[in-house]
């Protein structure tokens, strides 16, 4: 279930990483653009090495009970590039909740891609998965984002707040959440 991943769309395909990822990751998460509003800032070669190694480790500890995390490669059909990714894990501030998250090449920006992505990882995460609930968080200054998450039809439920020192970096963010059965209401009624 989350070693042998191929979950294809229209455009796009998503299967895990391997470490032939590597560059074209390098070159995806050394963009200012794409880390702008990521807890992360843009990656050196070595730095997207260790964690490429990190996501590809955890491919086989990850469980239904216990997703560690789940980052999975997108890549786009027509030229057969890995072009960003998708994927669910613990949110970092409630580890009881998992949460979708989602990045993709400058040059692919604003074609519907991401939501193309997310879209499929919901239905994954439900249906193959079997999980109850997923949740995204978002900076509010992030429309792109925003708009996707409110293109998934996920409901927006609070603005994060009272957050201790060590998880300031979420303060002021958007939650949202969709539970199994309003995807099946939204996707399948
Ligand atoms: C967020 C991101 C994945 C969106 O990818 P994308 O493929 O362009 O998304 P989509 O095309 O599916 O949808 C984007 C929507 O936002 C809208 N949008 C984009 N920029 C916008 C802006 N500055 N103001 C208003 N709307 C904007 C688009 O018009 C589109 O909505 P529409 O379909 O109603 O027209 C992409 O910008 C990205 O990789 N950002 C960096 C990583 C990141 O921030 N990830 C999110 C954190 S989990």
């Amino acid at each position: 279930m989350f070693t042998d991943l191929y979950l294809e769309t229209d455009r796009l395909v998503h299967k895990p990483f391997t470490k032939n990822d590597l560059e074209q990751l390098h070159k995806i998460v050394s963009q200012k653009e794409v880390v702008k509003y990521l807890p992360e800032d843009v990656m050196s070669l070595e730095e997207t090495k260790e964690i490429l190694t990190w996501l590809i480790s955890c491919y086989e500890r990850n469980s239904p009970q216990k997703i560690i995390k789940y980052t999975v490669g997108v890549y786009h059909k027509e030229d057969e590039k890995l072009i960003g990714w998708c994927g669910l894990g613990p949110l970092e501030f409630d580890e009881t909740e998992i949460e979708v998250y989602f990045g993709l090449s400058q040059e692919y920006w604003g074609r519907g891609l991401a939501t193309e992505s997310a879209g499929a990882m919901l239905g994954y995460s439900f249906s193959v998965i079997g999980l109850d609930k997923i949740v995204a968080v978002v900076n509010p200054e992030n429309t792109a984002s925003k708009r996707v998450i409110e293109k998934l039809r996920m409901t927006y439920r609070k603005q994060v707040k009272g957050l201790p020192e060590n998880f300031k970096a979420y303060e002021g963010h958007l939650y949202y959440s969709m539970s199994r059965n309003e995807y099946i209401k939204t996707n399948m009624g």
